[in-house]
């Protein structure tokens, strides 16, 4: 059967400091690239029609950049959030952050909270931006959550299925990816929404972010509609 457009495609905007050196500028110019690149993808997806797109923003690994690099790439999102947002609100984005906000600064919150609630109702194109975010934190969260479930005898041990132990994921209202994309030539997922992938095609892509036009995202589109997805089972050609 073909495949159609994705419904969700999560996306690891990789190479942004690499863009830069290739060109001889200081990294903080590729994040500003990349942010732009970012910018021109949501309208692209919004004419392609796709429903849903995650972006890894932040990593929690990424703490352990130098101060100055954190500095620049959180300056850069507080910009965004305050310059975008009547654009995301206008196109119809509804803005949703998944991620450990405890180390975000306060009024990068305060930004965050004001965005989820002023967009919450739009439903052209959902975007989740992971920030601070970490897989494997997320699924230890949700252990300890189900953990406490099951010591104050609300919940039975029997009965944590897969659909129970999502609902403490923090994509509980966001179906899983159909595909990810990662650009600059590398193949890792990165602890990047290690749960919700499990199914996921991928398609890697040799250029840098800030370089990753809509023409990219058509190209892996058309990529992931020739894959064969079975979810385990046999081909149905088989
Ligand atoms: C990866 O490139 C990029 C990041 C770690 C930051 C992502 C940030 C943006 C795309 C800017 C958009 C920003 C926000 C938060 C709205 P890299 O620095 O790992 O590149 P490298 O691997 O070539 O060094």
């Amino acid at each position: 059967m073909k495949k159609g457009i994705p419904n969700h495609i999560a996306v690891i905007m990789d190479g942004n400091g690499r863009w830069a050196k290739a060109r001889h500028l200081p990294r903080a110019f590729g994040h500003r690239k990349g942010a732009e690149a970012l910018r021109e993808l949501l309208k692209s997806a919004i004419e392609i029609g796709i429903p849903y797109m995650t972006f890894y923003s932040f990593s929690s690994e990424n703490w352990n950049r130098p101060q100055s690099e954190i500095n620049d790439i959180m300056g850069l999102l507080r910009r965004y959030l305050q310059s975008e947002l009547a654009t995301f609100h206008k196109a119809g984005i509804r803005l949703k952050v998944i991620g450990d906000r405890s180390r975000l600064a306060d009024d990068i919150v305060l930004l965050i909270e004001d965005a989820e609630r002023q967009t919450l109702n739009n439903d052209k194109l959902t975007v989740v931006m992971a920030l601070s975010y970490g897989g494997r934190q997320e699924i230890v969260e949700a252990a300890q959550r189900i953990a406490n479930q099951v010591k104050s005898g609300s919940l039975n041990p029997d009965q944590i299925t897969e659909n129970v132990f999502e609902q403490e994921l923090y994509t509980r209202d966001i179906p899983d990816p159909d595909l990810l994309i990662r650009t600059s030539g590398e193949m890792r997922i990165s602890n990047f929404l290690l749960w919700q992938l499990a199914y996921s095609e991928m398609v890697f892509v040799e250029k840098n972010w800030p370089d990753f036009s809509k023409n990219d995202l058509l190209t892996a589109i058309g990529e992931y509609q020739k894959r064969d997805r079975r979810y385990g089972s046999a081909a149905e050609t088989a």
